[in-house]
């Protein structure tokens, strides 16, 4: 009955959440999507026309904001003061913001805050950006994710499709990069690979093969 905690991290589109939530479902863990609570944020300040480069509103407007993941059988609901804003956060708008309100060193001190408190009394598997290097340096397993560009794009490509979403290949790859260079050169708790992280790479993997990868790590260590 020991208490485990799984970190994931990789840049954007590599896949995390999707073998995220299969491991945890594996372990009987709870999987916390951390990229949802900066989108969560996100989508309030430009709702109510807060200057993102503002760390000081950003903070008090997160101090005013209960940001929940709820597990439903239609999958994980984030709800945002109550509201339900699992699509919303999804958006283009908040997928080109987002990274500059996750560079504020106040912001991500209350994230990683909040992040810690959901993991404190259960077993958990937590993706994101830092979750191996800030919010759970203890982890029993730490994954790095990593796959081409051109392949998370495609990957992007044909999720918004199924989803009857039409964006361009090449806007997603330039969003995708974008995303990436700020993630990794902000000065607070940049995307990095934590030092006892195991990386893998993706791109020619399928989501079950990436998944069993992890799993083997899991249980060489219980
Ligand atoms: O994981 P997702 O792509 O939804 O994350 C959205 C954004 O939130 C990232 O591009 C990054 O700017 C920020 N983020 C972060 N730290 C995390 C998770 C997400 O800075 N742990």
């Amino acid at each position: 009955n020991e208490m485990i905690a799984i970190a994931i991290d990789g840049p954007a589109a590599a896949g995390k959440s999707t073998v995220a939530k299969i491991v945890a479902e594996k372990l009987s863990c709870v999987y916390i999507d951390t990229g949802a609570m900066y989108r969560a944020v996100t989508l309030k300040a430009i709702n109510k026309q807060v200057d993102l480069q503002n760390e000081g509103q950003l903070v008090r407007l997160l101090a005013n904001t209960t940001i929940k993941l709820k597990q439903s059988a239609a999958g994980q609901l984030v709800l945002l003061d109550t509201e339900d804003v699992t699509e919303a956060i999804r958006s283009q708008e908040v997928t080109n913001n987002v990274s500059y309100v996750a560079m504020h060193p106040e912001i991500r001190r209350e994230m990683v805050a909040r992040q810690q408190a959901l993991a404190a009394h259960t077993s958990v598997v937590m993706d994101g950006r830092d979750i191996g290097t800030h919010v759970l340096p203890q982890a029993e397993v730490k994954i790095f994710l990593i796959a081409s560009v051109e392949e998370r794009a495609k990957r992007r490509y044909e999720e918004n499709k199924r989803k009857g979403y039409k964006v361009d290949l090449e806007e997603l790859k330039k969003e995708i990069e974008q995303r990436d260079l700020i993630d990794s050169q902000r000065e607070a708790a940049p995307l990095i690979k934590a030092e006892n992280a195991i990386e893998i790479d993706t791109t020619s993997l399928s989501i079950s093969e990436v998944a069993e990868k992890i799993l083997f790590e899991v249980y060489k260590i219980m």
